[in-house]
């Protein structure tokens, strides 16, 4: 059957609720179902009262493996808490019928296969590996650094939203020595997920502002892993803070002693649909709810700010994993993706 059909795991989440919401919107109209075990049987519109009326039909407490085999292009989102997929990957294997397991576009929403090198995973995952002999299957999916080989990817480790926002900051600076790269990120409450922690709950959060994970954060990983590729050198020092907003990442990078640095960014950023260049700062406001990542560079002397905002769950997570379900299907990477924020936010 050539139409497409998509499988979302974990659909209850804020990712998955996401996943639902705009692939309503793909213009390929593919069929989609979501899992979800604390739902199954009930509409998607009790988690996500935005998808009433638009997005029908109701959770399934496992995957439907005997309808998704029968698509001939069968996609599979992961969209389940760090560590889930490495622990369920074989079983899910061999659920699969036929071949349906080698046809799969899988995309996995989750850290679980994003570093490639084990020891820097430990490093910053505090464990060893679950499913090291799977890593070299996935194609880490940056789209706007790894754009030609998630054409030919089946396995996709989709990257995170802090990551995303650090990468595409260095991305531009290859080949650059750059000694302390010192970075200030917020983001908000719905980069925890959806279940209820101190941190997210709203007395606790709605008026206040702090900094955690400071020069320790997880994301720094797939951020090193970049820099090793592209031979950036110098000492990454992220302190991330959570910030009084639901939606949204905000990132400042600073850097000394790069000449052109705006240049650099015009040119690598060129071809890349969803990367907007501004004058000075971008805006949270021009960004959420979209796939757009909005970057400014402020140059004075030898110093560089670059500044970039991008929704946590959109360009940050079920955006982006479009974007890698298209490219990696021969799809307009756009598609299901053009559309502006809603302004003001
Ligand atoms: N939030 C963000 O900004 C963001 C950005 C980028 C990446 N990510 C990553 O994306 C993944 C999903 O994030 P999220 O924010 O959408 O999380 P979430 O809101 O907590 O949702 C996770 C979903 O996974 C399901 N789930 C939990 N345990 C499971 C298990 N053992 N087996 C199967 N399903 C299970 C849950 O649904 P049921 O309990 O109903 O089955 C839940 O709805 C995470 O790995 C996260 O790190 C998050």
């Amino acid at each position: 059957m050539s139409e497409r059909r998509i499988v979302v795991l974990g659909a209850s989440g804020y990712g998955g609720g996401e996943l639902l919401r705009l692939l309503a919107q793909h213009p390929e109209r593919p069929r989609v179902r979501g899992v979800s075990r604390s739902y199954a049987g009930k509409p998607f519109h009790n988690v996500h009262p935005n998808l009433r009326g638009v997005v029908p039909g109701a959770f399934d407490g496992s995957v439907d493996w005997t309808w998704l085999s029968e698509s001939d292009k069968p996609v599979l989102f992961c969209a389940m808490p760090h560590g889930e997929l490495s622990q369920q990957y074989k079983a899910l294997a061999a659920s699969a019928p036929g071949d349906t397991w080698r046809r799969l576009t899988l995309i996995d929403l989750s850290a679980d296969f994003r570093i490639h090198d084990v020891d820097l995973y430990k490093r910053f995952y505090k464990v060893e590996h679950p499913c090291p002999d799977e890593i070299p299957a996935f194609t880490y999916g940056f789209c706007e650094w790894q754009h030609d080989a998630i054409k030919a990817a089946k396995r996709i480790a989709n990257p995170g939203c802090f990551a995303t926002a650090l990468q595409l900051a260095l991305l531009p600076l290859a080949k650059q020595h750059l000694g302390l790269i010192a970075v200030s990120g917020v983001t908000g409450s719905s980069g925890s997920g959806m279940k209820l922690s101190e941190t997210t709950h709203h007395p606790t959060r709605a008026h206040d502002f702090r900094a955690y994970k400071a020069l320790g954060h997880q994301h720094q990983a797939e951020a090193i892993q970049l820099m090793l590729s592209l031979g950036v050198g110098g000492d990454l020092a992220f302190v991330p803070h959570s910030a009084p907003i639901v939606r949204g990442i905000f990132l400042t990078m600073q850097v000394a002693g790069v000449s052109d640095v705006r240049s650099r960014f015009e040119s690598v950023y060129a071809n890349a649909p969803f990367v907007r260049l501004v004058e000075d700062s971008p805006r949270l406001a021009s960004v959420t709810g979209s796939n757009f990542v909005d970057i400014g560079v402020v140059t004075h002397g030898k110093v560089t700010a670059i500044m970039v905002a991008l929704d946590n769950l959109v360009k940050g997570m079920a955006g982006q994993a479009i974007q890698n379900m298209n490219l990696a299907t021969g799809l307009d990477e756009r598609a299901g993706l053009w559309a502006a924020a809603a302004y003001p936010a």
